[in-house]
C-alpha cells in the first residue's frame, strides 16, 4: 500500500541542471527559494544557550514563545491582540501546509480550493486527505461542499499581495460556505516598492472576529533560518484547539532549542530589515537583467521570487536560461495558470545576481 503521489516536480529539471552547471562560470541556481545568507547570532545564540532539552517540550511552545508569538502577530501584522490559545508553533510551515487537510478531518467529499497559480504542496495536503481540489482565485466561483479555503499572499509563484477588500470577501465568502479560510503568509515582511501585505487576521480584516480564520508564518526566509524549522500559527481559538490537540496525540512537536530560537527570533526586527535590504538589492538586479532580456514581469510585488514570461512555451524559457548557466523554474509546476511564465528566485549572492545580468545580454 502507498500514498498515490505524483514525482517531485524540482527532479524533471535535472536535465536543465546539468546544461546549465556546463557554463564557464558554473551554475546560477534560481530555481529555489532556499536561503544562502548565515543565519544570524539572535538566533544562533539562543539555540546554542536551549541545548539543555532533556524534557519533552510542549507542543503549545513555552509560556515564553507564546507570548512573542502573540506580540509579532500583533505588532507586524495588525491583528489586535491575541491570547495565548490563539496561537501555535509548526515545525516551519510546509508540514502545516501539507497536513492541514488531514488534521482538521477533511473528508473525499469535501472540497478544497486552492490558488489558480499555487505552492503544490496544497494540492498534495487535500490529495493527502482524499479531498477535491478546486483551482480558483475567485471567491464567488467556490462551490457549495467548500470545506478549506487556502489563500496565499505574498504569493509563491506569483508574488501578488491580496488586498484587505478581497480578504474581506473570502472571509465572508469562506464563513457562509462553511469553511475554514487558511492564508499562508511566508512571504510577508518582504513587500517591495512600499506595498503593505495585509495579513488575513488584520483587524481591518476581521473586525477582531477570527472565526473560521487562520493564518500562517514562518521564520525560514525573514531569518536565513529554514534549517531550524521554526514557524507559527494564528487565528480561530477553537481551530487552534483542536489543532493542537491532534499534534500531541501525534507528537508533532517543535524542538525545545527551536522554541528558544524563535521566541529570540521574533522579538527581533532588526535582522529581518536587514535580510529584506539584501534581497531588495539582488531584486533589482535580476529585474533588471530580465527585462533588458526581453521578459515581461507580472505581479512580483512582495515575495522572494520575479514571475516572468518571453510569452511562449515555459520550458523553452527554462532552456533559453539555462543554456546561459542559469537555472528557472517552468510555472507548470504551479498550474496551468504558469504555462507560460517562470518563477525566478533571489536566493542568490550579489555576485551571482550581477552575473545573470552579463549571461543573459552576452
Ligand atoms: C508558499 C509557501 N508556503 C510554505 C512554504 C514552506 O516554508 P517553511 O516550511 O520553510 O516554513 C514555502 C516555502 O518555500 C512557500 O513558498
Amino acid at each position: 500500500m502507498s500514498l498515490t503521489l505524483p514525482d517531485f516536480p524540482w527532479d524533471s529539471l535535472d536535465s536543465h541542471r546539468d546544461r546549465a552547471s556546463e557554463h564557464p562560470g558554473g551554475l546560477i541556481d534560481l530555481s529555489v527559494g532556499s536561503p544562502i545568507d548565515p543565519t544570524p547570532a539572535v538566533a544562533t545564540e539562543a539555540l546554542a544557550n536551549a541545548a539543555q532539552a532533556p524534557s519533552y517540550p510542549l507542543t503549545a511552545g513555552t509560556p515564553e514563545l507564546r507570548a512573542a508569538m502573540a506580540a509579532w502577530w500583533e505588532r507586524r501584522r495588525n491583528t489586535g491582540p491575541l491570547s495565548a490559545r490563539e496561537v501555535m508553533p509548526s515545525i516551519g510551515s510546509k508540514e502545516m501546509v501539507g497536513l492541514l487537510p488531514t488534521l482538521l478531518g477533511i473528508r473525499s467529499t469535501d472540497v478544497v480550493v486552492i490558488p489558480e497559480a499555487a505552492y503544490p504542496t496544497y494540492a498534495i495536503g487535500a490529495h493527502v486527505a482524499g479531498a477535491q481540489v478546486v483551482a480558483s482565485d475567485d471567491p464567488t466561483e467556490w462551490p457549495e461542499g467548500t470545506k478549506l479555503i487556502w489563500l496565499n499572499s505574498p504569493g509563491n509563484p506569483t508574488g501578488q499581495v491580496l488586498d484587505v477588500a478581497y480578504l474581506k470577501e473570502a472571509l465572508s465568502v469562506a464563513r457562509k460556505l462553511g469553511a475554514v479560510i487558511v492564508s499562508d503568509e511566508c512571504y510577508a515582511e518582504l513587500g517591495w516598492e512600499g506595498v503593505r501585505v495585509p495579513s488575513l487576521l488584520d483587524h481591518e480584516v476581521t473586525q477582531g472576529n477570527r472565526s473560521g480564520a487562520i493564518a500562517l508564518y514562518s521564520t525560514s526566509k525573514q531569518s536565513n533560518a529554514a534549517g531550524y524549522r521554526a514557524a507559527l500559527v494564528a487565528g480561530d481559538e477553537a481551530l487552534i484547539q483542536d489543532l493542537l490537540l491532534a499534534r500531541k496525540h501525534l507528537g508533532l512537536i517543535v524542538p525545545a532549542p527551536i522554541q528558544a530560537a524563535l521566541t529570540a527570533v521574533l522579538a527581533d526586527d532588526e535582522h529581518v530589515a536587514i535580510q529584506k535590504e539584501r534581497y531588495r538589492a539582488r531584486r533589482e538586479l535580476v529585474r533588471d537583467a530580465l527585462l533588458e532580456a526581453g521578459f515581461r514581469i507580472e505581479h512580483s510585488e512582495a515575495g522572494l521570487y520575479l514571475w516572468a514570461s518571453r510569452d511562449e512555451d515555459c520550458w523553452d524559457t527554462v532552456k533559453w536560461c539555462a543554456e546561459r548557466g542559469v537555472l528557472v523554474t517552468p510555472g507548470s509546476f504551479y498550474g496551468e495558470a504558469g504555462s507560460t511564465f517562470v518563477r525566478v528566485a533571489l536566493t542568490v549572492s550579489d555576485q551571482q545576481a550581477r552575473a545573470v545580468r552579463d549571461r543573459f545580454s552576452a
